[in-house]
């Protein structure tokens, strides 16, 4: 990458700099200082077809194989064992998909960030149409390269866990994220056709937790942190989009991923409890809550402004209309929803960190179920 794009990459990432300081734990932030670089200035997974991460952690054997001792951990697997689906089969592919109609837009205007900019009336219906297939398609190109991640996040995860019931669940969800990535990328390539790379805060995120090599960071960086997100992001898109093909395939997705935060619930309640000392907690606290602005604040989908915007406005005007845009605002809640509970029932919302949350006005979703309640049911009623 040449000198003067590294400067530019620079400066924009300076601009996320004043939150990243939020927690003001040293130890936190220097381990999210390589996956920031390689994310926001090299920009890996960019302009590349593979991009090769070490990872560094320690793989545990449980040869007692001993079932049952987080009981609800082996129910969970038995549930997994009979929900699997077959994506290339049971999904009806032969729905006709036009991303590109401008009478019955499958994105409606009110989701799109860009709806309530002055600068959207200005557009015509054939620019609207294009911007609305670019939007739709950025936004499951991230879910792919969340899906990818959590494959291999889970991979990680199946062989870090020390319980055989860990094991065996993991397992399980390695092949619901294999059949999540085949489903997504069967979409984008075939109906859409028009697949984005990764977004440079997504690849943060997914790095940091890749490369930590404590086995908890794993689960709580993906199951309970991007999870939640993508069950609050799922969630919200199967409600607003017009078009059944995807509906169908987000309301398969979303039975897999309960199960997932699920999990990572069940995982880290008990170890949160009894198995880390107070100040271990404490930097996990801290790492969840960045991770949270993270997923909060950075996704401003900055590839569509190139491609559609920059000639129009400002990327600051451009920074100011997403995150203050209606689609942002349900976005964050339904996200935070799935979260907080979640935080709550494993340890790591306490008094000290609450405050900060609170800034963000997120304490109201503390009353909501966890994962463990939540049903199916819920999850579709209410976000
Ligand atoms: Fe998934
Ligand atoms: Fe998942």
């Amino acid at each position: 990458m040449k000198v003067s794009q590294l400067a530019k990459n620079a400066v924009n990432a300076a601009t996320l700099l004043p939150e990243a300081t939020a927690s003001g734990n040293v130890r936190v932030l220097s381990s999210l200082l390589g996956p920031s670089y390689r994310g926001l200035i090299l920009q890996k997974g960019k302009n590349e077809s593979e991009t090769v991460l070490p990872v560094g952690y320690k793989t545990i054997f449980d040869w007692t194989y001993e079932r049952g001792r987080i009981p609800k951990m082996q129910q969970l697997y038995e549930m997994a064992k009979t929900s699997q689906w077959n994506a290339s089969k049971d999904v009806d592919w032969s729905i006709e998909v036009d991303p590109l109609d401008e009478k019955r837009p499958i994105v409606p205007d009110e989701i799109i960030p860009a709806g309530s900019m002055d600068t959207w009336k200005t557009m015509s219906e054939k620019e609207k149409a294009a911007f609305r297939h670019a939007f739709l398609s950025w936004i499951f190109s991230q879910f792919l390269h969340g899906e990818q991640g959590a494959l291999f996040a889970t991979a990680q995860v199946t062989t870090a866990v020390p319980w055989v019931d860990g094991k065996l669940f993991g397992g399980t969800q390695v092949v619901d994220e294999a059949r999540h990535l085949e489903a997504f990328h069967t979409y984008l390539s075939q109906k859409l056709e028009k697949v984005y790379e990764i977004n440079d805060n997504l690849y943060v995120v997914l790095d940091a937790l890749m490369g930590d090599s404590r086995w908890d960071f794993k689960f709580l960086g993906m199951q309970i942190m991007v999870e939640g997100l993508a069950l609050g992001a799922f969630r919200t898109f199967h409600e607003v989009l017009k078009e059944p093909l995807l509906k169908q395939i987000l309301d398969y997705v979303i039975r897999d991923e309960a199960r997932h935060v699920h999990y990572g619930v069940l995982a880290l309640e008990k170890f949160y409890k009894n198995g880390i000392s107070e100040k271990e907690r404490a930097e996990r606290e801290d790492w969840a809550f960045e991770v949270s602005l993270m997923l909060r604040n950075r996704f401003i989908a900055h590839e569509l402004y190139d491609e559609f915007f920059a000639h129009r406005m400002k990327r600051s005007e451009w920074n100011k209309a997403v995150l203050e845009s209606e689609m942002m605002a349900y976005f964050r809640a339904s996200m935070f929803k799935r979260i907080i509970p979640n935080l709550k029932r494993i340890g790591l919302l306490s008094d000290r960190i609450r405050r900060h949350y609170e800034k963000l006005g997120v304490l109201v979703y503390e009353q909501e179920k966890a994962a463990p309640e939540l049903t199916h049911k819920d999850i579709m009623r209410d976000g």
